[in-house]
């Protein structure tokens, strides 16, 4: 067991006074590339982090959930703004789905930066979804689990999120990413043998506070959705550059980085399978460029990160996640990746930015029952 799974585990029979019949885990993610392409039926290509949530749950008793690192408890049936909306929301989602998880108890544990962008709600909900599948054995499989967990997020949290988070967290492999359909909703894992080729990938959290991040992520969807209205497809995946020249103004610049975006995609998984860590890290650049000046949604830290970056010898860099804060991530020869983050230490201080704050994380599993 990984340490936040002892931690769950040890909460668990701490709180309840018993053993609980499910362990699972599931971790947070980064994404590669393919930003707010998923909600455009897209594509996106996301790798989970080797950092976790781990939940122990079982039925014997209370209907209670507890977070062993917030030390607190809260009821299963009641609602509130508290961690516990994530929990509740994948119950409520299974029992929508005809999965009825009413009775249980269960303890929490996690490792994944929070409010970074790196989807530890997503890592909350796809344990939960796990754990409770194999507590109640509804047998519902990972794809579907995925599906329940974007509904409990949109519907029931009230996050309009799309359905990349969820799948990456349930279905990554370790040592590779994982390339989505986020229309086919088939996912296709991708070696991605960093260590092989003596790279690390680095993730400098900013920690501007993702402030703007719902009502801009919303304006960007409602902006992409009249962008398609007016070229007349179903969804920005179906428009080519050529279509472009219909659009203009905030419609056209939107739906330039999802159509540009998407190519960027295909091109870097094509990239990754060749080992071809050069054209990987170009597409990297591309990437931000185009959420820089089109999409409008990084900030003037994570713009810096990406320079320092580039000036600091990585093959690629970017913003990743929904931005307006949060996190970008870099590629880096493994020997460089302390003079990267006391560079861009030394360039934040002088800008009157606040501290960052670097992980370097491998690719990780999804999610796994453990006991
Ligand atoms: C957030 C959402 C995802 C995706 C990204 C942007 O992480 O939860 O569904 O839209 O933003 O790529």
């Amino acid at each position: 067991m990984r340490e936040t799974e002892k931690r769950a585990r040890e909460a668990y029979v701490e709180k309840f006074g018993g053993e609980p019949e499910v362990v699972a885990s599931a971790p947070g993610r980064i994404n590669l590339i393919g930003e707010h392409t998923d909600y455009n039926g897209g594509f996106v290509l996301p790798c989970a982090i080797d950092r976790r949530i781990a939940v122990a749950a079982g039925r014997d008793g209370g209907e209670l959930l507890y977070s062993a690192d917030f030390e607190h408890a809260r009821p299963l049936h009641r609602e509130d703004d508290s961690w516990a909306k994530y929990p509740r929301g994948v119950a409520w989602a299974l029992r929508e789905a005809g999965h009825e998880a009413d009775s249980f108890q269960a303890a929490f544990a996690g490792d994944v930066p929070r409010a970074s962008g790196l989807s530890s709600s997503a890592a909350i909900e796809a344990a939960t979804a796990l754990a409770l599948d194999d507590l109640f054995g509804f047998g519902v499989d990972r794809k579907s689990l995925a599906r329940i967990c974007q509904r409990a997020e949109n519907e029931y949290v009230g996050v309009g999120s799309g359905i990349m988070d969820q799948y990456a967290s349930l279905l990554c492999e370790a040592g590779s990413a994982l390339l989505i359909d986020c229309r086919s909703l088939e996912a296709a894992s991708v070696p991605l043998d960093l260590e092989g080729v003596g790279l690390s990938l680095v993730v400098c959290d900013t920690r501007v506070e993702r402030g703007l991040a719902d009502t801009g992520y919303n304006d960007r969807r409602a902006a992409c959705e009249r962008a398609a209205e007016t070229l007349g497809v179903e969804a920005l995946r179906d428009a080519t550059e050529g279509d472009l020249d219909r659009l203009s103004g905030e419609e056209l610049r939107r739906a330039r980085h999802i159509v540009t975006e998407n190519a960027r995609v295909t091109r870097a998984v094509e990239a990754l399978r060749a080992r071809d860590f050069e054209a990987f890290g170009h597409l990297m650049y591309a990437s931000h460029g185009s959420m820089r000046d089109d999409y409008e949604i990084s900030t003037p830290e994570l713009d810096a990160f990406v320079e320092i970056a580039r000036d600091n010898g990585a093959p690629g860099a970017r913003l990743t996640g929904a931005g307006f804060g949060g996190c970008a991530i870099a590629l880096m020869p493994s020997g460089n990746t302390g003079t990267l983050a006391e560079a861009c230490q030394q360039a934040f201080a002088g800008r009157g930015f606040g501290e960052p704050e670097f992980y370097e994380f491998v690719p990780a599993a999804g999610a796994e029952v453990v006991g």
